[in-house]
């Protein structure tokens, strides 16, 4: 029996926060499809196992803080002089902002940091992604997004202005990188039980699950990190040859169900107190 071509066979492609959630699970997705992983991350002790997971012959970790352009200039690079080339970025490191009642109980610092790690962050990788991609004519840039790029008023304000700015990248860059054969799209899921959420400790998986579920619209799942990696490898593979300058949802219809509205409903309201859908 024939076996099925992997779909990223060839391909090299760099994860940033790839050391745990859904860059984790990206970064071993990618890596079983043939590409070779860079696995970028401040977490050194957690990258270090999901590049030894992969294997040594097929991964590295390099250390890499996605505000500081000197890291992620070093991380591309190294990209390329270890495995010749670079085809895939998926910016997909990021952090959320304490949540708070009122805009007033803010600090300007939490806001700088986090827009320096999910806007500059970004921004950063796609400017050396198409420092190397653009001479060779081709390449997939994926950013992470969220369904906080689309509904309003359900996760804290850096946050929601960090996931908006993402998609405005994309399409800019969609748009400038056209020329080059460079596609350059964005993800915006729903919520999952990652380290995002459960670092708190104020929450368990099955009661975020449940609660995520009740607000969902598609009924009957649980949206899981291997559906986004899922969604991330199509826009990195050549069956997304057509796409770029998208925002692909992975969301169940959240989106488009006014379900902001229903977070005004008493019977909906989150026990933990926290706004976790992220
Ligand atoms: N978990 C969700 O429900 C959810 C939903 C929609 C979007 N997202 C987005 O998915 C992405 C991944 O989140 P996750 O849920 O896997 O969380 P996570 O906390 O498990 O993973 C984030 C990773 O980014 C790394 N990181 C943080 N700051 C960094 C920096 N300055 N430089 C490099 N790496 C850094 C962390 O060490 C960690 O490994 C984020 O952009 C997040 O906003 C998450």
């Amino acid at each position: 029996m024939a076996t099925a071509l992997k779909r990223l066979a060839g391909k090299v492609a760099l994860i940033t926060g790839g050391a745990s959630g859904l860059g984790e699970c990206t970064a071993k997705l990618f890596a079983e499809q043939g590409a070779k992983v860079i696995v970028a991350d401040i977490n050194g002790e957690l990258g270090q196992v999901v590049s030894a997971a992969i294997g040594s012959a097929n991964s590295r970790f390099v250390h890499c803080d996605v505000s500081k352009e000197e890291d992620v200039k070093n991380a591309v690079d190294i990209a390329v002089t270890t495995y010749g080339k670079l085809d895939i970025v998926f910016n997909n490191a990021g952090i959320v902002d304490p949540a708070k009642a009122s805009i007033t109980d803010n600090k300007k610092e939490d806001f700088d940091r986090v827009l320096s790690v999910n806007v500059a962050g970004v921004f950063l990788g796609m400017k050396h992604a198409a420092r190397v991609m653009v001479p060779a004519r081709s390449g997939s840039i994926i950013s992470m997004s969220s369904i906080a790029s689309e509904v309003s008023g359900i996760t804290p304000h850096a946050y929601t202005c960090s996931k908006h700015a993402i998609v405005g990248l994309t399409k800019n860059l969609a748009v400038e990188l056209g020329q080059f054969g460079i596609r350059v799209n964005c993800l915006s899921p729903y919520g999952m039980f990652t380290p995002m959420a459960y670092n708190s400790g104020k929450i368990d998986r099955k009661t975020f699950e449940n609660i995520l579920n009740s607000y969902g619209n598609l009924k009957g799942v649980t949206l899981t990190t291997d559906d986004v990696a899922n969604a991330a490898l199509f826009l990195a593979s050549n069956d997304a040859k057509y796409i770029s300058g998208h925002n692909l949802h992975v969301d169940g219809g959240f989106c488009l169900a006014s379900t902001a509205n229903m977070f005004k409903n008493e019977e909906n309201h989150d026990p933990t107190g926290e706004k976790w859908f992220l």
